[in-house]
């Protein structure tokens, strides 16, 4: 599968302006380095000194794009192009990982967001929209449990007044770390006049693999539901409390986690179903578990079906723990609905593919994005890249570079189409303080 670059690009008078696939392995894997344990994974947790480091990283690639960097009140690390006031372009996506996780979710995106600016610099491209490069602190959820946390923050989704209340497991609110400003990067913005979000990302599942493709457009993000549910039974002495006179909460969360599986899969391809954390309290092994939390999440591109899966989870919680002889507590959901990518961004990428020379396809997206959330207020699309095995939030994660070069490609050719369009620029509503 050759990297076919555009012949022509939009307009073929002008040089093409074409990334270097060097480059970006180059710096992906300088990034790559950045927060990577033993076992190979990488734990980047947002505010985190491997984080802090990797916001440095990409501020230095950013220089280096001819971009101005700079850090806005929610952590993002945004690249301002040079250009007049006026809409802009964005492009990117996160810097944050899951513990133990790969070095392509996210971190491509943002990587080849750089890229594409300057391949547009190096060509002396001047798009009529300004490009903004956005790299969003926190998208995985996993510090204060609350998923895609910093786009959402931006949107003001999230209010002020959780951050002094959001902790992560150090104890540290969300709105101590947002004041110090670790980085020490100048305050930035994105403009309120965006024109359109487009976020390179690696599929994180078998699809394009099996298909023996290499690229694709989004057609729409699966909605996802989460919350904690906790069991309470009574701590006792593992070897002197009869069986029979038990309250194990650990018992109780053992069944949901099954419950949760079956439930699932009686809504065959339409939902999936998960139990990622589990704590047992006190966690001793001659204490009988007196409480376990554990975490429920649902995903469906269909929202009738997650509300479906939440109220048979709120029932059979409520029916194990009469059985079990506990008190169960299932917490509020936190909701992410499914969100249809912006139809002009995702035409705009399928003309991208094919002037690359790839097939047209769209894919739905099982995984959640920053995308989706900026969806909801302006038009917004991604373009997914294979990854290979299917897999992803694992330190295995891959995606062969020559694949990567390719979906960078199609990046720089999404830009200059949607650059093109005429269409009015919709206002982005930034939660900013400082105006
Ligand atoms: O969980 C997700 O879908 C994304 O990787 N945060
Ligand atoms: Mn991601
Ligand atoms: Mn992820």
């Amino acid at each position: 599968m050759l990297l076919q670059f555009a012949e022509h690009t939009s307009d073929s008078v002008m040089t093409p302006a074409r990334i270097s696939p060097q480059r970006l392995r180059q710096r992906m894997e300088h990034l790559g380095t950045i927060g990577r344990g033993d076992s190979g994974g990488i734990s980047r947790p947002p505010f985190s000194p491997a984080h802090v480091e990797a916001v440095h990283l990409v501020a230095q690639m950013m220089h280096e794009a001819g971009l101005d960097p700079g850090v806005d009140e929610f952590g993002n690390l945004i690249g301002h192009g040079a250009g007049e006031d006026g809409p802009v372009l964005l492009a990117g996506s996160h810097l944050d990982t899951v513990p133990n996780g790969g070095m392509f979710d996210g971190a491509l995106g943002v990587v080849a967001a750089v890229e594409a600016a300057q391949a547009l610099q190096e060509a002396g491209r001047h798009l009529r929209h300004r490009l903004v490069v956005i790299a969003f602190a926190d998208e995985e959820g996993y510090a204060f449990d609350v998923g895609t946390l910093s786009s959402r923050a931006l949107v003001g989704e999230i209010p002020r007044s959780r951050f002094g209340t959001l902790r992560d497991r150090s104890g540290q609110s969300l709105e101590a770390y947002l004041t110090a400003r670790a980085h020490g990067l100048p305050l930035a913005r994105i403009p309120e006049r965006t024109a359109a979000y487009v976020e390179l990302h690696v599929e994180q599942g078998p699809v394009l693999e099996r298909m023996g493709r290499a690229v694709a457009a989004v057609e729409s993000i699966t909605g996802i539901l989460r919350t904690t549910v906790t069991f309470e039974g009574r701590a006792a002495h593992a070897g002197t409390t009869p069986m029979t006179t038990r309250a194990d909460a650990l018992v109780g969360a053992a069944e949901l986690v099954m419950a949760v599986r079956e439930l699932a899969l009686q809504h065959k391809d339409r939902a999936v179903g998960t139990v990622g954390r589990l704590s047992v309290h006190p966690g001793a092994t001659n204490v009988i578990p007196g409480r376990v939390d554990l975490s429920v999440e649902f995903r469906s591109p269909d929202e009738r079906e997650l509300d479906d899966l939440r109220v048979a989870v709120e029932q059979r919680s409520q029916t194990i723990a009469g059985q079990q002889g506990l008190r169960v507590t299932v917490g509020s959901w936190d909701r992410s609905p499914p969100v249809p990518m912006d139809p002009g961004v995702r035409d705009a990428v399928v003309r991208a593919l094919q002037t690359c020379g790839q097939p047209a396809l769209t894919l739905l997206s099982w995984a959640g994005h920053d995308a989706g959330v900026l969806a909801r207020y302006i038009p917004a699309g991604m373009i997914f890249v294979a990854s290979t095995a299917g897999l992803s939030h694992s330190p295995q994660e891959h995606t062969p570079w020559e694949i990567a070069a390719i979906g960078t490609q199609v990046l720089v050719e999404t830009l200059m189409i949607l650059d093109n369009s005429n269409d009015p620029t919709r206002r982005l509503p930034v939660a900013y303080a400082t105006r």
